[in-house]
């Protein structure tokens, strides 16, 4: 099991719509996804499945109410599994402010799971539901959105990953990679592109998401891009990300429950 988390504190950068289509690729290359939705905006529950706010949801996961198994939901998309968020989960960081080990709520809650992949969504923020996500993953993917490019906001992401990594002890969190989202193919945007191709090098996902509309329209009709409009290149990107995501995640990696045995 390898769990992939997605994160950025910038909102409106691609989070969502890469959980959903990330998840779907992975699918349809013959693997059993299960997404979280560890966003109080519930954007990736309605996308797969056109529920608002469902209850109960993550949030009573994470305040011990109940067990990943309870709100377990098939999707939309095949062989894509969710365990859907609701706006609750936006007051979370206060109600978990004072329980002990509340960065591990999440990765005790999926120890045990046995699904191919897990791809978790997490809020524009780094608070506690984005502790939990990434004390939850193996690595983590980083989008960024080349119309709202601020490479200062970036190093510092970067650095908050890694720091917290460090807080929380797992040493093996690593980033998977950054991924360029919103692309247009005009001078403004390849000249971005080659600024981050020089600053992050191997670090970019070869894999370009470009600006398209089609990828709005999937998820208001709660589709994945790679069952709305596969052959258009939004789906084609995606499916090589899901590729790529897959060799870059690798097989060697540490089993969940030894991760799970650091968990206070
Ligand atoms: N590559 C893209 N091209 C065009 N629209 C996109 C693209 N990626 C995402 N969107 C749309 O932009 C909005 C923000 O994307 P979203 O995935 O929700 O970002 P985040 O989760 O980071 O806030 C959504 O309405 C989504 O449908
Ligand atoms: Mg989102």
């Amino acid at each position: 099991m390898t769990a992939i988390c997605v994160a950025n504190n910038k909102g409106g950068v691609g989070k969502t719509t890469t959980v959903v289509n990330l998840a779907a690729g992975l699918a349809r290359q013959g693997h059993t996804v299960l997404v979280v939705d560890a966003d109080g905006q519930g954007n990736a529950t309605y996308a797969l499945t056109g529920r608002i706010h469902p209850v109960p949801s993550l949030y009573d996961v994470l305040v011990d109410k109940t067990t990943i198994q309870q709100v377990l939901w098939t999707t939309n998309e095949d062989n894509v599994w969710l365990v859907p968020g609701d706006a609750r989960l936006q007051n979370i960081d206060v109600e978990l402010a004072a329980r002990a080990g509340r960065e591990w709520k999440l990765a005790k809650a999926l120890a045990g799971q046995t699904f191919d992949y897990i791809v978790i969504d997490t809020p524009p923020s780094l608070g506690v539901l984005t502790q939990n996500a990434l004390a939850a993953a193996h690595g983590v993917v980083v989008p960024i959105s080349l119309t709202e490019f601020s490479l200062i906001g970036m190093d510092k992401l970067l650095a908050t990953i890694d720091d917290l990594g460090q807080e929380l002890d797992i040493p093996d969190l690593r980033l998977l990679g950054i991924l360029v989202t919103f692309f247009e193919d005009n001078k403004l945007g390849r000249e971005t592109y080659g600024i981050l191709e020089k600053k992050f090098e191997e670090q970019l996902f070869a894999t370009v998401v470009p600006k398209n509309v089609k990828l709005e329209e999937a998820h208001r009709r709660n589709e994945s891009i790679l069952a709305f409009a596969p052959n258009g290149p939004a789906g084609q990107a995606y499916a090589e990300l899901a590729r790529e995501v897959k060799k870059r995640a690798g097989a060697e990696q540490t089993p969940y429950s030894r991760r799970r045995a650091g968990a206070r």
